[in-house]
């Protein structure tokens, strides 16, 4: 495995190492309804499990300390996987379910595979995210005799159709407005309501530029079934990035993110939703060409431990990263402006739920 791609997730380990060790497994919250949203919401948290229609995304990086965190406040929290190795899904999947009763799902992007997906099953992940690409009939037969769900992100009505006839227990349409890797071509707005036609009792989520309650509720008002939240959670206290990317988060609006090609080292040519920064800046103002002929290729601008990560590497600076990380990759989506401060995974979870059903804090 690419060295790069595989810190993703040790950035994660290292940070949530300190975190998990003593801390008691949390009271499952995810019981009992007390919704107040009617019809589509309700049958999602109904079929899920979970007390909210708030989805954190799968983001790199991200703990079992977050996932919990959002599980135990009524959402459903998740954990990207793609480039973690076996045994690190396995323990990441334990360290979860001993924190939280509540469901919670591992992600995969299919452009890497999903081989640890027997692993995380057979440690009882509960749910599985997939996104930029079908399971095969295997994997959803896998998933299946394992008793777990599994959700599937999309971004065109083809897309949505595919997750149809795969038996997704869910759709999460991602648009352009995403922060992170992104698969979709345009905003979900121009998709939407085409996939709601076809998609049925099955429950449609929206992904891309939601931050609070009132994006909740306008999703759920244009027949969404909830909001997937990915920068919302990235701008955590317990999501292990760097401060200076948090600072960056609560400074941060909308125009001044990009949506670029940049840091598409360990995945060429992927597309991504960042924060303008000096590597951005840099490589447009050099004509934003590509491999071989970027300024400052080769830079080392962020270690941890032993691992050296390049300019334009996809890998964004974790709290252990030492070196230049105002150059690393800082993943935000077009939600960013709304980000105000850091708060705790759980607060979070609330403020939204709240604000979307118009109750005072
Ligand atoms: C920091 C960060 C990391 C992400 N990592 C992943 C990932 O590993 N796998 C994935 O499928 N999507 C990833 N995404 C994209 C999310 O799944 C989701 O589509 C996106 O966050 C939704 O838009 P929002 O960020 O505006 O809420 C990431 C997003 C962010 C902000």
């Amino acid at each position: 495995m690419d060295k790069s791609r595989r810190a993703f997730s040790i950035g994660g380990l290292l940070a949530s190492a300190t975190v998990l060790m003593g801390k008691e497994a949390i009271a499952d919250t995810a019981s009992s309804g007390n919704y107040q949203l009617a019809g589509k919401p309700e049958a999602f948290v109904k079929k899920m499990g979970i007390k909210y229609p708030i989805v954190q995304a799968v983001i790199g990086g991200s703990t079992p300390d977050l996932a919990a965190a959002v599980s135990n406040a009524g959402g459903m929290g998740g954990i990207g996987m793609s480039w973690s190795p076996e045994q690190e899904v396995r323990d990441f999947v334990k360290a979860t379910k001993s924190l939280t009763k509540a469901p919670f799902a591992i992600g995969y992007v299919l452009s890497f595979g999903a081989n640890t997906l027997p692993a995380a099953l057979d440690a009882g992940a509960p749910v599985i995210q997939f996104s930029f690409g079908t399971p095969s009939k295997k994997q959803i037969a896998m998933i299946r005799a394992a008793g777990a769900k599994f959700g599937m992100q999309v971004s065109t009505v083809d897309g949505a159709k595919q997750a149809l006839e795969a038996g997704a227990d869910y759709i999460n349409v991602q648009g352009q407005e995403a922060g992170g890797h992104i698969q979709a071509q345009g905003s979900w707005r121009d998709h939407l309501p085409r996939i709601l036609e076809i998609t049925g009792k099955t429950p449609t989520l929206v992904a891309g530029g939601l931050s609070n309650g009132k994006d909740l509720r306008d999703v759920i008002s244009m027949g969404a079934s909830g909001g997937v939240f990915g920068t919302r959670f990235a701008a955590s206290k317990e999501y292990p990035s760097h401060p200076e990317y948090k600072k960056r988060m609560i400074n941060s609006r909308p125009s001044d993110t990009a949506l670029t090609v940049c840091f598409d080292g360990g995945w060429p040519g992927a597309m991504h939703r960042v924060l303008r920064n000096p590597t951005l800046e840099r490589w447009e103002a050099a004509g934003s060409q590509g491999s071989g002929m970027r300024p400052g290729e080769g830079d080392i601008v962020g270690t941890i431990g032993d691992m050296k990560f390049e300019r334009y590497n996809l890998f964004p600076a974790f709290v252990v990263t030492q070196g230049k990380v105002e150059d690393m990759a800082m993943y935000a989506g077009l939600g960013v402006g709304a980000i105000k401060d850091i708060q705790s995974a759980g607060d979070i979870v609330q403020g939204i739920w709240n604000e979307c059903v118009g109750n005072k804090a």
